[in-house]
């Protein structure tokens, strides 16, 4: 019996879970369920135990070791395994060392505390212990290079439904795959490759998103905010990642159906807050300003110049500023 098996049947039946009925599910004895909720206890879980009702779970910690990340999935490939630590220099660096010893498709890295992190843009991405995730997924897919940038906003698109389903926010997508609510970032990612000859040998997808942060460097204040600062209350960390792989699954598996965002498109761009707004682009050695169109089914951004004629943005070689803000 896992800790995660146990914690899976408690939650599941929403209210007391008999010792018994524990036994038949989980085939152990009386004895080694105590055993559990005992440690469980131990770990800062409020389990109620009450004679002939059974048991019940009052309250979690906002912990997000493997196992209580695990017992909330609802995936088939990803998330499994979820391999967590407590404080790394970079998950996405420690999942790429994983896959070279080969960890399979679908493998979660997570960490409380991240002190080395990498942003876009050669930029730092730091986490405070307990306070937000960082996360990043292997996938070991067979498709071109060319086509990998795409998935990088399968997984903007899939935390932005996570977030609207679980929180009811409005949270929308800044072109290519910042994640932002009312103007300001709470979620970037940061996808590396691995290829070998011209085939894609495999992809690692890191996820930065501020859940329980308060305070914010001066320089990055007026432009990154958190799922707390927004909602006014502490969030739960694993069930925000559990969701985040269901809906990325769901959206993987369309994105590798058609090898392009066809499926996805509209939706997207139903959540792109660049829309139909003036940007500003900066291409290496040009600048220009238009309108943002939405996305084609390649992922590139469509922008209506100045004189009136269109052109497609590749994700990775531009950046994109509102004209009058960050979005
Ligand atoms: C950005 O600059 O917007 C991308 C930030 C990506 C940060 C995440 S945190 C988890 C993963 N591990 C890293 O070192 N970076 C990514």
């Amino acid at each position: 019996m896992t800790k995660s098996e146990i914690l899976t049947a408690l939650r599941e039946s929403g209210g007391y879970v008999s010792g018994q009925e524990l036994c038949e599910k989980l085939q152990v004895s009386r004895t080694a369920v105590w055993k559990k909720m005992k440690q469980l206890q131990e770990e800062g879980y409020e389990i109620e135990a009450v004679p002939n009702r059974g048991y019940r779970i009052v309250a979690c910690p906002d912990i997000i070791a493997a196992e209580e990340v695990e017992s909330r999935l609802c995936t088939r490939r990803m998330g499994h395994p979820v391999v967590y630590y407590e404080e790394v220099t970079s998950t996405n660096q420690v999942l790429k060392k994983l896959a070279e010893e080969g960890a399979p498709e679908g493998t979660l890295v997570t960490a409380d505390a991240q002190n080395q992190g990498k942003g876009r843009a050669g930029r730092v991405w730091m986490i405070q212990p307990g306070a937000n995730i960082a996360m990043s997924l292997l996938l070991r897919p067979q498709i071109s290079p060319a086509r990998i940038s795409m998935v990088t906003l399968v997984m903007g698109l899939a935390v932005t439904c996570a977030c609207r389903e679980l929180y009811g926010v409005d949270a929308g997508i800044k072109w290519p795959n910042d994640v932002v609510i009312n103007g300001k970032k709470i979620c970037g990612i940061l996808t590396e490759m691995s290829m070998e000859l011209m085939a894609v040998n495999y992809v690692v997808i890191g996820t930065g998103i501020n859940v329980n942060e308060t305070e914010f460097p001066e320089e990055i204040r007026d432009k990154a905010t958190s799922l707390q600062l927004e909602m006014g209350r502490k969030l739960g960390r694993a069930e925000l990642m559990a969701c985040c792989m269901k809906y990325f699954e769901e959206f993987y598996d369309q994105f590798l159906s058609t090898g392009d965002l066809s499926l996805l498109q509209e939706q997207y761009n139903g959540l792109l807050l660049n829309r139909n707004r003036g940007v500003r682009v900066l291409e290496p050695g040009r600048e220009y300003s238009g309108v943002a169109l939405g996305i084609n089914k390649d992922g590139q951004l469509l922008v209506e110049k100045e004189d009136g004629s269109q052109t497609a943005v590749y994700a990775g070689e531009v950046s994109v500023r509102g004209v009058y803000g960050y979005v």
